[in-house]
């Protein structure tokens, strides 16, 4: 008996901080230090946005960032991390709208990301399955004006 009351005790223990997550929601881990992994992040750096920011190009990545992309579903139509689905992922969406995260990272580590998402979170790639390449140009153009 006192065994399974430590185990459910340990159980409780695990369980909780995951419990909380559920209820609370989770929280965004360290947006500044980069996502691009060492060994490929000078290359993506260096990547041009092949797209110019135009008044189309920022329609057509507001059309996707809100439909085929499903941004909107965790980053939230002003680019807060608070669209609906962000309460299931943890860490927590990125906060687009912060000038810091902006500023540290080029358009080429944003592509990056999309085509091949953030090892070991929620955001998982999004290129060829849900947008091309020059879709996520668009976005990224769109992305710039959440901030
Ligand atoms: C299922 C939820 C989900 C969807 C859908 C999603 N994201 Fe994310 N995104 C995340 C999470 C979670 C993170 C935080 C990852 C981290 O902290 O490393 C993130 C991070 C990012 C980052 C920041 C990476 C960095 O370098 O800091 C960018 C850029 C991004 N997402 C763009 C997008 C775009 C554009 C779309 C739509 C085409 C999209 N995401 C769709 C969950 C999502």
């Amino acid at each position: 008996m006192g065994i399974s009351f430590a185990v459910k005790g340990a159980l409780l223990l695990l369980l909780s901080p995951l419990f909380c997550s559920i209820v609370i929601g989770a929280t965004e881990r360290d947006p500044l230090p980069p996502r691009v992994p060492d060994k490929e992040r000078a290359a993506a750096q260096a990547m041009k946005n092949p797209v110019a920011t135009s008044p189309e190009s920022l329609a057509k990545g507001k059309e996707l960032y809100e439909g085929k992309g499903t941004c909107l579903k965790c980053h939230g139509a002003t680019g807060k991390g608070d669209g609906s689905g962000a309460k299931l992922v943890r860490p927590a969406p990125r906060n687009m709208t912060n000038p810091d995260w902006q500023k540290a990272r080029t358009d080429g580590e944003m592509f990056w990301i999309i085509k091949n998402g953030s090892p070991g979170t929620g955001m998982v790639a999004l290129i060829p399955s849900d947008i091309t390449e020059d879709d996520a140009w668009n976005i990224i153009n769109y992305v710039r004006t959440l901030k």
